[in-house]
Parts: structure tokens; sequence; C-alpha cells
């Protein structure tokens, strides 16, 4: 059987992005934004996406592309039958770790749009938010019915194949999901009151950056840019041998960044515009889910058109930016079951499906009935967050940055990236020093940070 391929360069990346371009670019990076300095915070964001994303992101590519496999396969292939085949290994498992609470908030992003364009916020006092989320959270059922139908979106897309599926997918939600969040920011940009937002997330104020920030800033440029397990790599798989691999992750990083800053833009006129303080609005979840959707109701007018169209739309915006890395991460999953142990597309995908359904509902349900479930105060959804996240992410990924710098071959490294030849790349030396020294160091010290185990000159 024939492996395809990506149909065009702009499926490619458009694809790309879509793997990089999630909840992480909305619920996180502009509140850590604001919080961080600002501009600063940008800045030093920016920096870290050169010197440490930029590198692995190009390596996983590489990879990726010069092995036409699935990252476990890619993995064995270069590692000529070294541990370090168990890179690829770590890389899927960590893929589907992640997925599988993944789809629980994708299942909530719909549920949301579903509140918004029924009106269903018009009247809610602003003390009421966090138990409509509670509620509705720790419901049996609602939450597992729009698990189950978000898993139902990715499955269709993944078994329609790489051309028809994933990059047709990718060329109809990505321009949408940048139309929209242009629309937003422009709404948003032209609330009274929202120079004082724009300055809140824009102004750099270096006084609040320390080394906290920097590591902050790091697994932040990691976690967004999708790299530490096999996304990049399994998509990179189906590039042809034309594409440009260092300007296609420039283009990548820049269209994620991009969107990150933009959801600034779309959340913090509103919120100063309704005279909210920004430290209280929380993260990740509570800033989604409990803060926003009261800061548009009142922002934009209590069960107003406006407020309809604008909530509505944000929630859609998430959900097809969580929709788009879903798929990426179900990809790898699947061209690993598939490849591996040489099934058909339709019966490998139904199989990683199969998987996440469960284990999707059992995190979906540590909210309500499994509430009582849990491990070290955490419950089932926070343990698979907080191990893929904190442990599994930063060691995948410095262990790729040491592979691909120490191990693989530097002549491979140089045919790859120039297209044989074909491509100038002046910036190779920075490139390997990068991948040996800065990055597996940086995100060693990201990693002990993370563990808690190392606090950095406080
Ligand atoms: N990058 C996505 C986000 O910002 C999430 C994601 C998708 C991801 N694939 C990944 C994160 C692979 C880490 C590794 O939400």
């Amino acid at each position: 059987m024939g492996r395809e391929n990506f149909g065009s360069k702009l499926g490619a990346i458009l694809a790309a992005a879509g793997s990089a371009v999630g909840l992480g670019n909305v619920w996180r990076f502009p509140i850590e934004t604001g919080q961080n300095g600002g501009a600063a915070f940008i800045i030093i964001y920016v920096l870290c996406i050169l010197v440490l994303g930029l590198p692995i992101m190009i390596s996983e590519f590489l990879i990726g592309r010069h092995t036409h496999a699935n990252t476990v396969g890619a993995y064995r292939i270069l590692s000529n039958g070294t541990p370090w085949k168990w890179v690829g290994r770590l890389g899927v498992f960590t893929g589907w770790f992640i997925l599988c609470y993944y789809v629980v908030v994708g299942g909530w992003t719909m549920q949301y749009t579903f509140l918004s364009v029924t009106n269903a916020f018009y009247d809610v006092p602003a003390t009421q938010y966090t138990n409509v989320f509670n509620n509705f959270v720790s419901s049996p059922w609602l939450p597992t019915l729009w698990l189950f139908i978000f898993i139902g979106v990715i499955h269709y897309v993944i078994t329609r194949g790489v051309q028809s599926g994933i990059e047709k997918s990718a060329k109809l939600m990505m321009p949408t999901l940048f139309i929209i969040t242009l629309f937003l920011a422009v709404c948003s940009v032209c609330l009274p009151g929202a120079s004082k937002g724009i300055e809140f997330l824009l102004k750099p104020d270096w006084s609040k950056v320390d080394s906290t920030t920097v590591l902050d800033a790091m697994g932040q440029a990691f976690f967004s840019l999708s790299l530490g397990m096999g996304c990049l790599c399994t998509y990179a798989s189906y590039f042809d041998k034309k594409t440009p691999l260092a300007k296609s992750a420039v283009n990548v990083s820049f269209i994620d960044t991009f969107i990150a800053i933009m959801a600034g833009f779309i959340i913090f006129p509103s919120v100063f515009n309704i005279g909210m303080d920004p430290n209280e609005v929380g993260a990740g979840a509570g800033l989604t889910f409990v803060s926003l959707p009261n800061v548009f109701q009142q922002a934009f007018g209590n069960g107003s058109i406006l407020a309809v169209v604008f909530s509505s739309l944000f929630y859609f915006l998430l959900f097809v930016a969580a929709l788009t890395s879903a798929i990426s991460l179900h990809e790898v999953a699947t061209a690993y079951v598939t490849e591996e142990f040489n099934m058909s597309r339709k019966k490998g995908a139904t199989l990683v499906t199969l998987t996440i359904l469960v284990l999707g509902t059992l995190c979906s349900l540590s909210f309500g009935p499994l509430s009582g479930l849990t491990l070290f105060d955490r419950n089932i959804f926070e343990i698979f967050d907080d191990l893929s996240g904190r442990i599994l992410l930063p060691l995948s990924g410095m262990l790729i940055s040491i592979f691909a710098g120490w191990v693989l071959d530097r002549q491979l490294y140089r045919d790859e990236i120039s297209n044989g030849g074909d491509l100038k790349t002046p910036y190779f030396k920075m490139l390997i020093i990068s991948l040996r020294y800065v990055a597996p160091l940086a995100i060693g010290l990201v990693f002990l940070d993370q563990l808690g185990l190392f606090e950095f000159m406080k």
C-alpha cells in the first residue's frame, strides 16, 4: 500500500499550523504575557522560539520527512538498533496521553458554543458562572455526550486519510480560524477602554521578568508549537521532497505566535472594558469557561445580538483550534498503529478512537462521578495533564534535541534541510549548536523546574 503525501506545500503548512494553534494559544499565552511583563514576555517568548523551538521543529520535520514513517518507525530507522528508538515510542505515548484529556476540553468548547448560540448566558448573574461551569462538568451525561461527538468528528477526518481528511479539513478550518480571530480582535479593540487592555498586554515591564518567566516562556513555546512528541514528525512524514523544512518551520511558528497574540487582543480589551482586574480572571479552564462568558456578556450588552455573536464565535474558534490540534495528536497514534501492526487505516484509527473514548470518558467523569478517584490529591484529568505536560513532554523534547544534535548523522541533516543542496543553509552551524548544547540544557532546566526539584535563583 502506497503512503499518502500532502498534496501541496500550503496544505502541509496549514496542517502543521493547525496542530500548533490550539487551546494553549488562547487560554495560557495571553494571561502569561499580561502577568509577566507584556512585550518583555513576548520578546523572551520569541527568543525561545528562535533558539529552541525552531531547531527542534526543524529536526522533527527532518526526522519525519527523511524516513517517511510513523514516529516509532522513524526513530527505529534512524537509531540503528540503539536505545534511541525509545524516543519515538515515548513521543507516541505522550501524544496519546495528551489527547485523552485534550478531547474532554474539546467537548466543553462545543457545549459553550451551544450555550452562546442559544443565548443561555443572558441574565446569568456574574457570581453564577462558576456554578454554571461546575454543574456542567460534574454532570455525568452532557460532557460525555459532547466528548463523544468531538471524538466522532476527529475520527471522521482521520479515516478519510491524509489528503482528503487532514489536509482538506486544515485548508477549510485554518482560514476560518484566521478570519474569526481577526474579526473578534477588531470587535474587542473597538470597545471603550480597550487601550488599557492593550497596554496591559503589550507594555514592556522588565521588572516582572525573572528566571521563572524565562522557564515559563520556554515551556509555553514548547507546548504551543506542538513539539516534543510525534505530531510534527508524523505530519512531516507526509511532506514531499521539495517542501522547504526551515521555511515551513518559520511559517508555522509565525502563525502560532500571531494567533496567540491576537487572542490577547480578543481577551484583554473586553476584560478592561468591564473594569475587571486582569489578575483575577484566572487561567486555563477558569479563564475560558468561567471569567470570559461573563466578560463577553457585560462588555457587549447582556443578551444582545452582539454578545451572542461574539461569544458564539469565540467558542467556535476555540473548538476549531482544539479540533485541528486533536486531529494531529490522533494521527500520531493512528500512523503508528497502522504501520507498525500492518492494519488498514480504518482499523488503526478505530482502535485509537476506542482507547480515547474509554480514557477520555474517565478523564471527563473525574469532575463528577469519579471525582473521588485521586492520586496525590489530583483527579484523573489532572493526573493526565500533569504527567504529560510536566514530565513526559519536556523529557521527550530534551531527548529529541540530544538525538538530533549528537546522534543524527551531520551530513544527513545538512542534505535534508537543504533539500539535497537546492537551498542555502547559512544558519546550519547555529542550528547544530542549539541542538547540541543550548536546547538540552534549557529544556533540562524546565524539566527540573516543573518537577519542583529546582528553584532557580529565587
Ligand atoms: N499545540 C497545541 C496547543 O497549543 C496542543 C498540542 C497539539 C500539542 N499537539 C501537541 C502540545 C503536541 C504538545 C505536543 O494547544
